[in-house]
């Protein structure tokens, strides 16, 4: 774990930061003037996130979490405390996909799906997200001066994707566990709001789903999208720094779904 000196700046804490969107949403924190508190399970890569701000002249501290072990996730709420003395905003971003099979695509439909790989998802994506919010939240409501929480779901929560029920079954839990969270924190002046990307190009994620696959499939995502393409991870991140900033102070328990307009039509238009 690195530290610089602290000063009065605001601070951010995002989990999954060693790559993809959660690096990105470092970058964009950092360049509005954030402190960052950078946590992911990939040691190596969350060291660089954090080095990459310090080398920019900004403050970054990182530690190395497993967001599915609440003592872990507690270890690094209370960091932003003893490295910078608050916490001001919160990012629970750190996710997997349910693993893909092409050859026997029917091993990861729900009538075959392995206990063990329905529980790693699940505990990853929505038991993991429940301890990040549990530790932000009682943080936060200790320090007595509001804050901003953002939870990541996904468009696999809007439209089911087969073959990755676990992923769609969290990605969805999401959404109540932002409003619960919403309702019972907003007289603390915290609030709480679910970001939905829809297909992010460059990510881990987004590499490990579809780069086994025919490079025209990988055209039908852009397809998907009125804009006709995917997003950058930047772009997201854009969205989750609106809804922790000031200028969304009366919005609380909603989904932002930055989808390039994915999810508006589901089937192709009669029209085009
Ligand atoms: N990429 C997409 O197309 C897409 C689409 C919709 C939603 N999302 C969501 O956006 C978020 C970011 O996704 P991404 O594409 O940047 O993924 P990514 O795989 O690039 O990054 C996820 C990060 O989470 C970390 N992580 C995994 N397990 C962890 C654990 N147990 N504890 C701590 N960290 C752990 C990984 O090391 C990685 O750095 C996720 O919540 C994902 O579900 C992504």
């Amino acid at each position: 774990m690195e530290s610089r000196s602290s000063g009065a700046k605001p601070v951010v804490l995002v989990t999954g930061a060693a790559f993809g969107l959660g690096r990105a949403t470092c970058d964009v924190f950092h360049e509005r003037g954030y402190r960052v508190v950078a946590a992911d399970i990939d040691a190596g890569l969350v060291a660089e996130t954090a080095e990459r701000i310090n080398a920019d002249g900004g403050e970054a501290v990182h530690v190395v979490t497993d967001v599915t072990d609440p003592e872990q996730v507690e270890a690094m709420v209370q960091l932003a405390g003893k490295e910078f003395g608050r916490l001001d905003a919160a990012v629970n971003n750190a996710a997997v996909p349910q693993a893909v099979s092409y050859d026997e695509p029917d091993s990861t439909f729900v009538h075959e799906l392995a206990i063990d790989e329905w529980k790693r998802v699940i505990d990853i994506d929505l038991n993991g997200v429940f301890y990040c919010l549990r530790s932000e939240l009682a943080f936060l409501r200790k320090q007595g001066e509001g804050g901003a929480i953002v939870n990541l779901s996904s468009g696999a929560a809007l439209l089911a994707l087969e073959a990755m029920v676990a992923y769609n079954a969290a990605k969805k839990a999401v959404f109540s566990l932002t409003e619960t969270a919403a309702l019972e924190n907003g007289p603390y002046g915290i609030r709480v709001n679910t970001v939905v990307p829809g297909n992010m190009s460059g990510t881990k994620m987004f590499l490990e789903v579809w780069s086994d696959r025919d490079p025209k499939d990988q055209s039908v995502l852009n397809e998907h999208s009125p804009l006709k393409r995917t997003s950058k991870p930047a772009e997201i991140a854009e969205a989750i720094y609106w809804l922790c900033s000031e200028r969304a102070s009366y919005v609380t328990g909603v989904t932002l779904t930055a989808d390039g307009g994915g999810s508006i039509r589901h089937v192709k238009s009669h029209v085009s």
